[in-house]
């Protein structure tokens, strides 16, 4: 992956702490989200030794306590930023078989030669645009072992609003109600959701996941534009 590429899609070159920090005071709702994936993942495990690939896993803060809750028999994680990684391999610390990949996420899917019980992303996929995400689709729909998931959590826009009309109502929601970050830092993180932000309507996803045979698709809870989807065969 070129370097700029690297730089252009992340927060977290130079403002790591930031998107840490939004995490840490629940402006995405991470703690309601992945106390949700903790039972998805316990519900797997209790049929069975599962494998889970995390697509855009940051510093895997929020997923590791899932995971130890639920312990895979092989995590692979995959993220474009190595500070995010470095940080990844702490928080992962003590769960057997990680492997962490400083890769895109359509690459590593499209390359690996494994096939993954669960995969995961966490809000990394609306940076992709319509084609890349269609193109993650295919390549999820192709790496899923039987009976697997592509558990998807990721902001959504409103069926009919356009980018633009989300764009402007998701900068609002920043700026009025994530009031304990400093200003300079938040202009910084509108700048960044202005320029990264591709969200899909929830029927798009579903048509595009549809499109790559995975059919069956769950709208698990939504909090906000903060939404937990599941799409299996
Ligand atoms: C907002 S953070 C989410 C981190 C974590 N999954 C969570 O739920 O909090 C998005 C992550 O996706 C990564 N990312 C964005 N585009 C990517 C791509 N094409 N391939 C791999 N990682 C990507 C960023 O580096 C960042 O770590």
């Amino acid at each position: 992956m070129p370097d700029q590429a690297t730089d252009e899609t992340t927060l977290f070159r130079q403002s790591w702490t930031l998107y840490d920090s939004i995490s840490e005071m629940n402006y995405m709702f991470h703690r309601e989200i992945y106390a949700q994936i903790t039972t998805l993942l316990s519900q797997r495990r209790a049929i069975g030794p599962y494998s889970l690939l995390d697509l855009g896993c940051g510093n895997s803060r929020f997923i590791a306590p899932c995971l130890k809750a639920a312990k895979p028999s092989r995590y692979a994680g995959v993220d474009l930023s190595e500070a995010a990684l470095a940080e990844a391999r702490e928080y992962l610390g003590g769960l057997e078989n990680v492997a962490l990949h400083h890769q895109d996420m359509l690459q590593a899917l499209q390359t690996t030669e494994a096939s993954f019980d669960v995969i995961f992303s966490g809000y990394a996929v609306h940076h992709l645009d319509a084609k890349g995400k269609q193109d993650l689709f295919h390549a999820c729909a192709a790496k899923l072992a039987p009976g697997g998931q592509f558990i998807l959590v990721d902001v959504v826009r409103e069926e009919g609003q356009t980018r633009e009309h989300y764009l402007e109502g998701y900068l609002n929601f920043m700026r009025t109600q994530w009031t304990a970050v400093r200003p300079d830092h938040l202009e910084e993180a509108c700048d960044h959701v202005a320029a990264y932000d591709f969200p899909e309507t929830f029927s798009d996803l579903k048509s595009m996941a549809s499109a790559a045979s995975l059919t069956n698709v769950r709208l698990l809870d939504r909090f906000a534009q903060h939404h937990i989807l599941v799409f299996s065969v």
